[in-house]
């Protein structure tokens, strides 16, 4: 049976990965020389204290960059290739949180009577006052669902478990960065004297928020909304045909929230489910190469009118039905199974100029 092996090393891939490890490198070298400068009452901060911070903040840097290459893919598509690569990112933020925890247990630990780890667990646990809030706690559970995400982005795992449960497993990346947030809180911040934590804490979280607002408008302008039909028949409307560019995907969300990507190609319409069988990347958003739909996000194909990709690979997905009504588009939003062949619905010569096609990005 052939596989695909589209993602791989390549020199792009090595090009970033070189790039956001020297970026670390030198964040982190540049963070202890100049707080050794900024100590307190004109002591310098010991070498452990610089490093647990400059690699704790460093890590906090990386897990909001990381949140918001997804929203910023959707608003524009220069960022694609950070997406491609953001597994590796994943990965490059957990050795830095690795970094920031050995600090800790080297230091904060090192007079214990109990082994550093075992000390780590048993201090700090009370829970009950807000500002002593454990705020250690906080940082060992995101530090845990960072190494889980971490061991499990190998495509290996992705094959194992399926798309939909891998993508729910490293949707934790989200309870990551919340947790973190409170370790920051209810630690650091708590006897902070200088307010730079505290800048790029609000500065972090209103970037995300305000970037995830901004992805989700998009989303929702771009995405066709179903007006039911007749309660007589399953078809609903999905859009109306000028609403489709020639060449381009248009997504409409099923009353039950299934995403359908419809396709407008030399004149005729074909409708497939909008989730990539990789990692249910964006289908609707991808462009259509030798009349295959191409993965916007690492490239896997599928063809028109049986939602299978072309030999030797094997991958598959739903297809569904369409039908025209004067210039509305009508779908039957039960999926077929995955590989169904299905006739590609003739757009009528009156509706064969797209209204808006002159407006394509
Ligand atoms: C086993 C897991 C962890 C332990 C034991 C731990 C422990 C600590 C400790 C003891 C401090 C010092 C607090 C203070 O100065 O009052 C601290 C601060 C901090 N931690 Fe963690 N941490 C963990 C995980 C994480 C993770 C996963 C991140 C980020 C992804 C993180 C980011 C930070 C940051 C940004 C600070 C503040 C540094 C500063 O003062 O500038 N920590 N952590
Ligand atoms: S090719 Fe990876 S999600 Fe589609």
């Amino acid at each position: 049976m052939s596989s695909y092996k589209a993602v791989t090393w390549n020199r792009n891939k090595l090009i970033y990965d070189a790039v956001a490890i020297a970026a670390v490198v030198l964040y982190i070298q540049v963070y202890r020389h100049f707080g050794a400068m900024a100590g307190r009452d004109g002591i310098a901060p010991d070498d452990a204290t610089l490093s647990m911070k400059a690699f704790g903040s460093c890590a906090f840097v990386l897990l909001s960059g990381i949140l918001s290459i997804g929203p910023l893919a959707r608003l524009d598509r220069r960022f694609l290739p950070l997406l491609y690569n953001r597994r590796h990112l994943g990965v490059l933020t957990c050795t830095v949180a690795a970094g920031h925890v050995a600090s800790v247990l080297s230091w904060y630990f090192a007079y214990s009577d109990l082994p550093p780890l075992r000390a780590l667990l048993v201090a700090d646990t009370s829970v009950a006052q807000l500002a002593g809030f454990a705020f250690v706690i906080l940082g060992v559970g995101a530090f845990v669902i960072l190494l889980v995400l971490a061991a499990t982005s190998h495509d290996f795992w992705l094959a194992f478990l399926g798309p939909r449960v891998w993508k729910a497993i490293h949707m934790a990346v989200y309870g990551a960065y919340a947790l973190v947030f409170g370790h920051i809180a209810f630690g650091a911040l708590q006897d902070a004297r200088s307010p730079a934590l505290a800048i790029m804490c609000a500065l972090s979280a209103a970037t995300l928020v305000v970037l995830h607002l901004l992805a989700g408008r998009k989303g929702a302008v771009e995405d066709g909304q179903f007006a039911p039909t007749a309660a007589t028949t399953p078809w609903v409307v999905a859009c109306d045909i000028g609403e489709i560019r020639e060449g381009r995907g248009f997504v409409v969300k099923l009353p039950d929230g299934e995403p359908v990507a419809i396709f407008r190609h030399e004149g005729r319409l074909s409708a497939v489910s909008n989730l990539c069988a990789h990692q249910n990347g964006p289908l609707g958003e991808g462009r259509l190469v030798d009349g295959c739909i191409t993965c916007p996000w690492h490239g896997f194909q599928y063809r028109l009118e049986d939602g299978c990709s072309p030999p030797p690979f094997t991958e598959r997905i739903s297809t569904y039905r369409l039908m025209l009504d004067g210039g509305r588009v009508l779908l039957d939003p039960r999926p077929n199974p995955p590989g169904t062949r299905v006739s590609a619905v003739v757009i009528p010569q009156a509706h064969q100029t797209p209204v808006n096609e002159t407006s394509a990005p």
